[in-house]
């Protein structure tokens, strides 16, 4: 297993609860390292873009207006096998599905509110990247 890098958001349903360093230590604690890590107010425009492949998903507007509503924090993490390391520790999207001991299970609200978001592929986790972070805001 190879060294790899993904890319994850602590959700608005997150930073409201002042939840960022409780989802944080959970990702560290399966192995991942932060090693770009910022907070935003996502723009309309950037929500749009970042979840341009659920344009026609029913949900899509209410997406975009969760994403928008509070501060996220973006974050790149690094480690072995980082895109499944994470998703494993995310939980399953519906928190009422998640398995105990991952962080949707422990902290999510809905299936919307689901406070994290993490890439599906190693592809998806380099264009993820790109979209909020410049190479050198990224300290491996
Ligand atoms: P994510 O992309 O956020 O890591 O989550 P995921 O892969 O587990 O789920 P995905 O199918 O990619 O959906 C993206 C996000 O859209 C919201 N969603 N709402 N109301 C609904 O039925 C519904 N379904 C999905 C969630 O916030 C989900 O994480
Ligand atoms: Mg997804």
């Amino acid at each position: 297993m190879a060294v790899t890098r993904t890319f994850s958001i602590i959700k608005p349903d997150a930073t409201r609860r002042n939840l960022t360093g409780a989802v944080t230590k959970m990702l560290e604690e399966a192995g991942l390292r932060v090693v770009a890590s910022k907070r935003i107010r996502m723009t309309r425009e950037q929500a749009e873009g970042f979840y341009a492949v659920h344009k026609e998903r029913p949900f899509f507007g209410e997406l975009v207006e969760f994403m928008t509503s509070e501060p996220v924090v973006v974050q790149v993490l690094e480690g072995e096998d980082a895109v499944a390391r994470n998703r494993a520790v995310m939980g399953a999207t519906n928190p009422a599905e998640a398995a105990p001991g991952t962080i949707r299970r422990e902290y999510a609200l809905s299936i919307g509110e689901n406070t994290v978001h993490g890439s599906d592929s190693d592809e998806n986790a380099a264009i993820e990247i790109a979209f909020f972070f410049k190479p050198e805001e990224i300290v491996g």
